[in-house]
C-alpha cells in the first residue's frame, strides 16, 4: 500500500507567527536542547524528515521567533548526533552562496548523519538579504537562472568522486586514487568551478534535493532536480492542480511520477473535539499583532498597507516578484472567498500563507487521507503552530489514526533518507 511521507517544517519556534506566546510554548530557536526535543518528537512520530527554513537577515517585524535562529547546517549536524532515522533538511539560498561550499557542506552532513542529508534549494525570496552580501537582490527570472546553474554544479560536484576513490591502502601507500577523482571544469554564465570536492562520495550518493518554488520557473527546476517538492496551497482543487503541474513535467525529463514526492504545507490545529481545535486556533489568532501581519503582507504580496481600506476586497494584483507560489495561492483564495485585506492579514498571520487545517483528530486525518488518495499529495509538510503543544497534538492524536489506516509507517525501515522516501541511490552521472 502506498505510504504517506511526512516532513516537519521548523521555522522559528513554530509556524504560527505568534505561536511562541502560547502558554508553555518554546520561546527560543537558538536553544539546541529545545530543538533536539522537537526532533525527538518527529522521530517518535516516524516522520521522514525535519526541514529547516532560513533567511539571511534579521527582521523582528513579521515573525519574531524566526528572527533568531541557529545556522541550519550547524544545527543539523548537532541533531544528527542525537537522532537515528530522520532525514535532516536545511535551506540554503542559491542567490547568496556558492556551489562548491554548498556541495561540500551537504556531503559533509550526509557523512555525519549516515545518509540523512537534504538540501532545500531556494532562490531566496527576500530582498532584505542583499545588503548583507553587498549586492542587489536579482529579479525573479535572474534568480532562477542562477539557481538552475547552481544546482547543476552542485550535483556535478557530488559526482566528482568514484565510490572507491578513497583507497587508504597501508601496503601500497596509496591513500586516494587520483584516477578516480574527476574534475567538473564547469564554465557557465554565473559560475566557474573546477572541482572535485575534498570529500568522498556520500552515503546517499547524492544528498536529497528539496524544492519549494511554486512559479513556472520553480516547478521547472523542481521537475529537473528535486526529490521532494513542498507546495503552497490553500484548498483541495488547487492542490490537485499544483500536483499535476509538477508530475506532468516529469515524463519528458525521463523521470517517473513516483520519483518526486509532492508535500503540501499544512498547519494542523488539532483537538480532541472540533470545538477544542477551534478554541486553540482562536487563542493563537488573538496573539497576532498588526505589525506581524502588515510585514507579512509586504513579504508575501508586496502590498504596502499605507492608505488601504482593510475591509475592502483585496482585488486583483500582479504576482509578487519576491515569490509567485505564495502570492498565487493567496490571490486565488481571496478571489474564491471574496476576502478583504483584513481576512488575508489574519490568514497570513496564522501560517504565513500556508494551509491551516483545524479540527478534531479524525477530521484532520480524513482530510489528509482524502488529499493523499485523490491526486493532491504524496504526504505533507507539517508546520506546527508552536512547540511542543502543536506538534504533540499531531503526533499523539493524528499519526496513530493514519497508522491504523495503513497510510503511514509504524516504524523506520532502511538507513538513509532515500530509503524512507523510496528513492534509489543514484549512480555517478545518472539523471
Ligand atoms: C514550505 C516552504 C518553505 C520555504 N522556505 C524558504 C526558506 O526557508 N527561505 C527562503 O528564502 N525561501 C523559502 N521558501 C520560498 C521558496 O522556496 C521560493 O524561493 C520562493 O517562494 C520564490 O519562488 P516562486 O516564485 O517559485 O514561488 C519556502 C517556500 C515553501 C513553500
Amino acid at each position: 500500500m502506498r505510504q504517506m511521507h511526512l516532513g516537519l517544517f521548523l521555522l522559528g519556534t513554530g509556524s504560527h507567527v505568534a505561536g511562541w506566546r502560547m502558554p508553555g510554548a518554546v520561546t527560543s530557536f537558538q536553544d539546541i536542547q529545545a530543538i533536539q526535543a522537537m526532533a525527538a518528537q518527529a522521530e517518535r512520530g516516524c516522520f521522514d524528515l525535519i526541514f529547516m527554513g532560513d533567511n539571511l537577515y534579521a527582521d523582528p517585524g513579521a515573525h519574531p521567533s524566526y528572527t533568531v535562529r541557529l545556522e541550519p547546517l550547524t544545527m543539523l549536524a548537532a541533531l544528527a548526533m542525537v537522532t537515528k532515522h530522520i532525514g535532516l533538511g536545511a535551506t540554503v539560498a542559491t542567490t547568496y552562496s556558492d556551489p562548491w561550499s554548498v556541495a561540500r557542506a551537504f556531503a559533509s552532513l550526509d557523512h555525519i548523519s549516515g545518509g540523512r542529508a537534504a538540501w532545500n534549494a531556494v532562490t531566496g525570496s527576500s530582498a532584505q538579504a542583499g545588503p548583507n552580501f553587498g549586492r542587489l537582490h536579482p529579479n525573479h527570472a535572474e534568480r532562477y537562472a542562477i539557481a538552475a546553474e547552481f544546482v547543476e554544479v552542485v550535483r556535478g560536484l557530488w559526482d566528482g568522486w568514484e565510490e572507491d576513490a578513497l583507497v587508504a591502502d597501508r601496503e601500497s601507500g596509496l591513500y586516494v586514487d587520483p584516477a578516480r577523482l574527476h574534475k567538473l571544469n564547469h564554465e557557465g554564465a554565473h559560475f566557474s568551478v573546477q572541482g572535485p570536492l575534498n570529500i568522498g562520495r556520500s552515503p546517499q550518493g547524492r544528498p536529497v534535493i528539496l524544492q519549494a518554488g511554486g512559479s513556472d520557473a520553480g516547478l521547472d527546476l523542481a521537475a529537473r532536480t528535486a526529490d521532494v517538492v513542498f507546495a503552497v496551497v490553500q484548498e483541495f482543487e488547487e492542490a490537485r492542480t499544483q500536483y499535476a503541474a509538477l508530475k506532468s513535467r516529469l515524463p519528458a525529463l525521463g523521470r517517473r511520477p513516483e520519483e518526486v514526492a509532492v508535500l503540501p504545507g499544512v498547519m494542523p490545529i488539532v483537538g480532541r473535539t472540533e470545538r477544542e481545535a477551534l478554541d486553540k486556533l482562536a487563542q493563537l489568532q488573538a496573539f497576532i499583532s498588526p505589525t506581524n501581519a502588515r510585514q507579512l503582507l509586504q513579504d508575501r504580496l508586496g502590498v504596502d498597507l499605507a492608505g488601504r481600506d482593510m475591509d475592502a476586497p483585496l482585488g486583483d494584483m500582479p504576482l509578487f516578484d519576491g515569490g509567485h507560489g505564495f502570492a498565487r495561492a493567496l490571490l486565488n483564495k481571496a478571489r474564491r472567498d471574496n476576502l478583504t485585506l483584513r481576512d488575508i492579514y489574519n490568514l497570513l498571520g496564522a501560517a504565513r500563507g500556508h494551509w491551516v487545517l483545524c479540527g478534531a483528530a479524525e477530521q484532520v486525518a480524513d482530510t489528509l487521507q482524502h488529499w493523499f488518495e485523490n491526486g493532491a499529495a504524496d504526504g505533507f509538510n507539517v508546520m506546527p503552530s508552536h512547540f511542543p503543544g502543536g506538534m504533540e497534538d499531531f503526533v499523539e492524536l493524528v499519526v496513530p489514526i493514519l497508522q491504523r489506516r495503513g497510510l503511514f509507517r509504524t516504524r523506520y525501515e532502511g538507513t538513509t533518507l532515500r530509503d524512507l522516501l523510496g528513492l534509489r541511490r543514484p549512480a555517478r552521472g545518472e539523471g
